[in-house]
């Protein structure tokens, strides 16, 4: 019989650095109540968001991803040498091929990389790191560079008041590499594929939403899925010391974290609220959270992190691990 070799790898993972970027430019809702009918009252009391950056008409997601997967190399103390996977979670690539991921790696300097992009929607990040922790594991890869990176703005309506509010641009990245004692938890994933229709992006022109549907499934079915995470893990939810849902509207993630209080999370749980002034970036919303909260001494290392993505499919995905 035919033996076919199997790789193996370490018996753990962890992340090792992060990073993110932003685009320079700052949109505050006033200025957005000049080019269509909304309020910077409606906006922060609907969906707690104040600010948000848009990116250049000439910055691409690719430039943005390679900002914040260099960052997060130097924040690991890596080489781009020391990677050889880059996995690009984005729903916003102007076009399928070529796929964002191969060009950020041949920018960052990572030779001959496996290079694809995830498409999850918001769910991406954390699917992506699923997927790269179980690629290190399983001896496929040795250090996994994750890029969530969004330029929602080329698929939003500028004057669709129900979208432009919400979507912003930006990236951020995680470097997932091998651990003598595992810092990241296993992925629970899934989807509601009957909700397909209520976030879509026609002949890839404008997002549209059924707002108010995803809203009530968000804020009905991501805690349970956040409480899956942390039992997959061997933890409870006292164990817990950041949320990081997807940044998606405060009211969702305040709802999340209302919930899982209530089941036993800890009252001084630091629930993200990055949205406040990054607005929705999809894929990169959660990378782009955990990294502004380390800076801002919000999240420290060894902090047990619990994250959750949710978005278009509908898709879901949500594991715990340790900050780095
Ligand atoms: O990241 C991917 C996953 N997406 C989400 O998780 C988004 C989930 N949904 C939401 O966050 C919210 O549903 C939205 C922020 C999209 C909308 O907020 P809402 O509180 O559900 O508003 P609505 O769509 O129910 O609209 C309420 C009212 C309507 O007016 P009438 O019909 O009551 O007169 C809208 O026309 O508010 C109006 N409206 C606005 N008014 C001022 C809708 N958008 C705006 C706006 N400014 N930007």
């Amino acid at each position: 019989m035919t033996t076919i070799r199997q790789t193996s790898g370490p018996p753990a993972t962890q992340i090792l650095g992060v990073g993110s970027y932003q685009p320079e430019r700052i949109v505050t809702n006033d200025e957005l109540s000049q080019i269509m009918d909304t309020s910077d009252q409606w906006i922060r009391d609907r969906v707690g968001i104040v600010e948000r950056r848009f990116a250049a008409k000439d910055e691409r997601l690719v430039d943005m991803a390679v900002e914040a997967g260099s960052k997060a190399l130097s924040d690991a103390g890596l080489e781009p040498s020391d990677v050889d996977t880059v996995i690009v979670p984005n729903c916003t690539m102007p076009s399928p091929i070529p796929n964002a991921a191969a060009q950020v790696a041949d920018r960052i300097g990572v030779k001959a990389a496996g290079a694809f992009d995830l498409n999850a929607a918001c769910a991406g990040f954390c699917y992506a790191l699923g997927v790269a922790s179980d690629l290190v594991k399983s001896g496929s890869s040795q250090r996994v560079l994750v890029i969530g990176a969004e330029k929602l703005t080329d698929v939003v309506d500028p004057v669709d008041r129900a979208n432009a509010i919400i979507f912003a641009d930006g990236a951020g990245a995680a470097v997932v590499g091998p651990a003598d004692e595992p810092r990241i938890g296993p992925v629970v994933w899934g989807s509601a594929g009957d909700l397909v229709d209520t976030i879509y992006m026609r002949e890839h022109k404008y997002i549209y939403q059924e707002g108010q549907s995803v809203f009530r499934w968000a804020t009905t079915k991501i805690a349970p899925i956040a409480q899956r995470a942390v039992e997959a893990a061997g933890l409870s939810l006292a164990d817990i010391d950041v949320l990081i849902p997807h940044q998606a509207n405060l009211r969702i993630v305040e709802a999340i974290g209302k919930k899982l209080k209530a089941k036993g999370a800890r009252e001084d749980l630091v629930v993200a609220d990055d949205i406040v002034h990054s607005g929705n970036t999809s894929s990169a919303s959660i990378p782009l959270a955990l990294d502004h909260m380390r800076q801002k001494g919000r999240v420290s290392s060894g902090d047990v992190v619990l994250a959750v993505g949710f978005g278009a499919g509908l898709s879901y995905a949500g594991q715990i691990f340790v900050a780095p």
